[in-house]
């Protein structure tokens, strides 16, 4: 039987959610312990997202509490699996650079900032005086900052928020920036797009994207061509099919700039299956298995370990981790729900499995 070794992932962008509380108004969110550890058995590392509900991961203490969660959940999988989650902090408009300080002796080595309007409040304004000083600071920390590229501007579509993102902040951004903080380092997180593919590539090497799985798989036809499909549908939405070339052809081009964050974001089945669903693609359980499908597909196997496991390590200052998965090559059949979520692409065939020693 064909096999795959590859090096542990680093997953440089996912949700745990939270804890089962015994609040029922927040079970929506209590998913860490049905999540978090399908990710935690093949990778070494994950940037963890800081949008828990009811709050998001804000300052220090916020960061101390969630990341205890999330080593409990961790020694609590058997065997323990190797891995160390990278905690992040929100960085919004109430964001002091005290907080930012304190969080970084933490260990906190990136931010995440939301543009207005994507998620409710976020950062306002990147040019800001404020803005301007937290970026300062961060640069001279040496952290990272991360970015979900888009803008919900009225009269702008759903699919153009990315590139409206990238004309109207990214680029401006980059370039009055870079002279002051040349130690920033910038990822424009879950890439979607070929404006975003191509605006990646024309910075230096500070400015990285993530992509992905499910960018590299689908189109707006996954979405809403066949009936509407909620578990397709997530932020940013998958586009054209010129978009999800580029992007394949990207993850599978040894470009450094471009690896693997996966924005596996579960929520619970009613949350999906209703009026105004809630946008996230649950890749986690099936994270490797698809992905060495796609880079099969294309003849580009050699090109997958790197984007899983080197590029991003190798931006965030990181070692590579040590240990190694195991994929086997034998078909099997997505379950159609784990515990309350649906898994993406649910009851659909896949051709690797991943097996857990
Ligand atoms: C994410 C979530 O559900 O937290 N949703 C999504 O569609 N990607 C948020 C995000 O990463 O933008
Ligand atoms: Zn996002
Ligand atoms: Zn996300």
């Amino acid at each position: 039987m064909k096999t795959l070794k590859l090096r542990r992932f680093d997953d440089l962008h996912v949700h745990f959610r939270g804890l089962k509380s015994k609040t029922p108004a927040y079970y929506e969110d209590n998913l860490m312990e049905q999540v978090a550890p399908f990710t935690m058995n093949y990778c070494g590392r994950a940037t963890i997202m800081p949008n828990p509900k009811p709050r998001h991961i804000l300052c220090v203490k916020d960061v101390k509490r969630y990341k205890s969660h999330i080593e409990m959940v961790r020694n609590s999988v058997s065997p323990q699996p190797s891995f160390d989650p990278i905690m992040t902090i929100e960085i919004s408009d109430s964001t002091t650079l005290k907080i930012i300080e304190e969080a970084h002796s933490f260990g906190v080595i990136a931010g995440k900032i939301y543009p207005t309007g994507i998620y409710g409040k976020g950062l306002s304004d990147f040019f800001s005086y404020k803005s301007w000083q937290k970026f300062g600071k961060m640069n001279d920390l040496g952290m990272i900052v991360l970015i979900h590229g888009e803008l919900d501007l009225p009269g702008v579509l759903v699919t153009n928020r990315e590139k409206i993102f990238l004309e109207n902040v990214f680029i401006p951004f980059l370039s009055r920036y870079s002279r002051s903080f040349p130690n920033l380092r910038i990822v424009l997180e879950h890439v979607s797009s070929v404006s975003g593919v191509e605006t990646v590539k024309c910075f230096g090497k500070n400015v990285a994207a993530t992509i992905t799985a499910h960018h590299l798989c689908t189109t707006l036809n996954n979405v809403v061509g066949k009936g509407t499909q909620p578990h397709n549908m997530c932020n940013p939405i998958p586009k054209d099919y010129h978009d999800m070339y580029c992007l394949q052809e990207t993850a599978m081009s040894g470009n450094p700039k471009f690896f693997l964050g996966s924005d596996s974001a579960p929520h619970i089945r009613k949350n999906k299956e209703c009026a105004h669903g809630a946008c996230g693609a649950f890749t986690a359980p099936i994270l490797p298995q698809l992905l060495a499908e796609i880079f099969e597909n294309a003849g580009k196997l050699d090109k997958l370990e790197d984007f899983t496991s080197r590029f991003g390590a190798e931006f965030y200052g990181l070692p590579l981790n040590e240990g190694k998965i195991k994929l086997v090559k034998k078909d099997w059949i997505i379950p159609e729900q784990y515990g309350d979520v649906v898994p993406f692409m649910a009851g659909q065939k896949l051709q690797w499995q991943l097996l857990l020693e």
